[in-house]
């Protein structure tokens, strides 16, 4: 897929775009049904819930899974990311965020641009996520908030939460939160399993936690320009991938054929 001059003007106007069902239910499958070995792993990159233990985030599984190996590679994600950045693009982290249900816990308001230049010295706001929904996202079981515009505000001030949730945090006051909601509003992209979205490094969101009995997984591909790679290597590579290499897409059937992708 390419993104069209109305995609790319929607992207830079409001910081996203929402692509309702992009992948097919089979497609989704060869995913899902991968999810529960690699939430079985005992390993660092599976990250756990404080209070209930249940897994919270995924890091890494292109590394330890063909699926998501394919996923990472795939055109529908890899062609558009390259049109936004203007040049090639390297994976600078792949998560898989189980927000499970009953026990998954929010994500308190944060720039991912905030981190990775706080923690990993990334020169630029040049890089951007795709969130894969691996279930239906609905209003009851965690959807993510966002503020359209806030792209545009640049790095904002933000404070390293290391007590709210189990995965440490850059995260923006309340007063600004507030001051940018009051401009551009709230959306809460909603939909069935194999939507995406595509959003800019420096958007304002947060999501709540999940009471619903449902679960809400979702995969994120955090890409960033090659021109662009980061500086600094405190955090761990399953975190913050080394690799600044230009990803080569694989053909449309990636997800429907088993060819294996590392
Ligand atoms: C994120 O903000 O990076 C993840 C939030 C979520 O998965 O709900
Ligand atoms: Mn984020």
């Amino acid at each position: 897929m390419k993104f069209s001059a109305a995609d790319l003007a929607a992207y830079e106007r409001d910081g996203y775009v929402f692509f309702p069902e992009l992948f097919t239910p089979d497609e989704i499958r060869a995913l899902t049904e991968r999810v529960p070995t690699i939430f079985a792993m005992d390993r660092p990159e599976v990250v756990r819930e404080k209070a209930s233990g249940v897994v919270r985030t995924a890091f890494a599984a292109q590394h330890y899974d063909d699926a998501f190996a394919r996923l990472a590679r795939h055109p529908n994600l890899i062609e558009p990311a390259k049109q936004i950045l203007d040049g090639d693009v390297y994976m600078h982290q792949f998560k898989i965020n189980a927000k499970a249900a009953f026990d998954g816990e929010q994500w308190q308001w944060h720039q991912d641009y905030g981190t990775w230049l706080n923690d990993d010295e990334m020169p630029a706001p040049r890089a951007l996520n795709v969130a894969i929904f691996l279930d239906d996202v609905t209003e009851f079981n965690g959807a993510l908030m966002f503020v359209p515009r806030s792209h545009k505000a640049g790095a904002l001030d933000a404070g390293h939460d290391l007590q709210t949730t189990s995965y440490p945090l850059w995260t923006i006051d309340h007063p600004t939160i507030a001051r940018l909601v009051a401009e551009g509003g709230l959306v809460s992209p909603k939909g069935k399993a194999g939507s995406v979205m595509f959003f800019h490094c420096n958007i304002v969101h947060a999501s709540p936690g999940n009471l619903s009995p449902f679960n809400r997984n979702i995969v994120y591909l955090s890409l960033n320009a090659c021109e662009n790679a980061i500086r600094n290597f405190k955090r761990p590579d399953y975190i913050a991938h080394r690799d600044f290499a230009p990803i080569v897409a694989l053909g449309d059937d990636a997800l429907r054929s088993t060819e294996v992708a590392r």
